[in-house]
């Protein structure tokens, strides 16, 4: 849209137009797009679709799911938040972004709930994702010789099979509050629309 001005002829004494004058530039500011764009653009929604997995045996990364897609639902994004069990490899090939949070388990082993989307990742037939952005936040306890597997292995299947990362992998300790946070602020920095 141009910029909005009053015609020579309009039917106002110079201190109305003055004032007119001013009252239009204020309201071409804010409809006019300040660097060349267009109207369309500046009104275009900022939100993006963003599906979240969450693998977890004792609710710690379920948790931190919730926590997740309310922070991006807060940012105007659009999250869906799955119990990996629940997902299929086919079901991430329309997905854009797919962000992961799980722990691991056993020896080095996925939590119970992710362990068939686990295994069918890294079966010879999963199919590609080079259309799918994605990060993973992997929990663990660095007491076991595996830390953080699952985690890991889910970013180098992804990442193998054509996925972008988003961010680095985050491997994370037991006391995972801060090392969250911090994730959550990084991911919200690139996923703009
Ligand atoms: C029986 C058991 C086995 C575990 N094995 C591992 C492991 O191999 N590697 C690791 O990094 N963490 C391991 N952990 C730690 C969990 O990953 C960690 O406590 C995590 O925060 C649990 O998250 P969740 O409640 O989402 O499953 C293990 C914990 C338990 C209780």
């Amino acid at each position: 849209m141009s910029r909005l001005t009053l015609p020579p002829n309009a039917p106002f004494s110079g201190a109305q137009k003055m004032w007119l004058k001013g009252f239009l530039d204020g309201v071409s500011s804010v409809i006019v797009p300040a660097s060349g764009g267009s109207s369309t653009q500046s009104t275009a929604p900022t939100g993006l679709p963003v599906t979240i997995l969450w693998g977890s045996q004792t609710g710690n990364s379920q948790g931190l799911g919730k926590k997740l897609s309310k922070s991006l639902a807060a940012k105007g994004h659009s999250p869906t938040l799955r119990d990996m069990a629940e997902v299929s490899p086919a079901d991430l090939t329309n997905a854009e972004n797919v962000l992961i949070i799980t722990s691991t388990y056993g020896d080095g082993e996925p939590p119970d709930n992710a362990a068939a989307l686990h295994a069918a990742l890294h079966a010879d037939d999963a199919p590609l994702l080079e259309t799918v952005n994605f990060a993973v936040l992997a929990l663990g306890d660095s007491n076991y010789a595996e830390f953080c597997k699952c985690g890991r292995d889910f970013h180098n299947r992804l990442t193998a099979l054509g996925a972008k990362p988003l961010i680095p992998i985050i491997e994370v300790d037991v006391d995972y509050d801060e090392p969250f946070a911090n994730w959550t602020k990084q991911l919200e920095q690139v996923l703009v629309a």
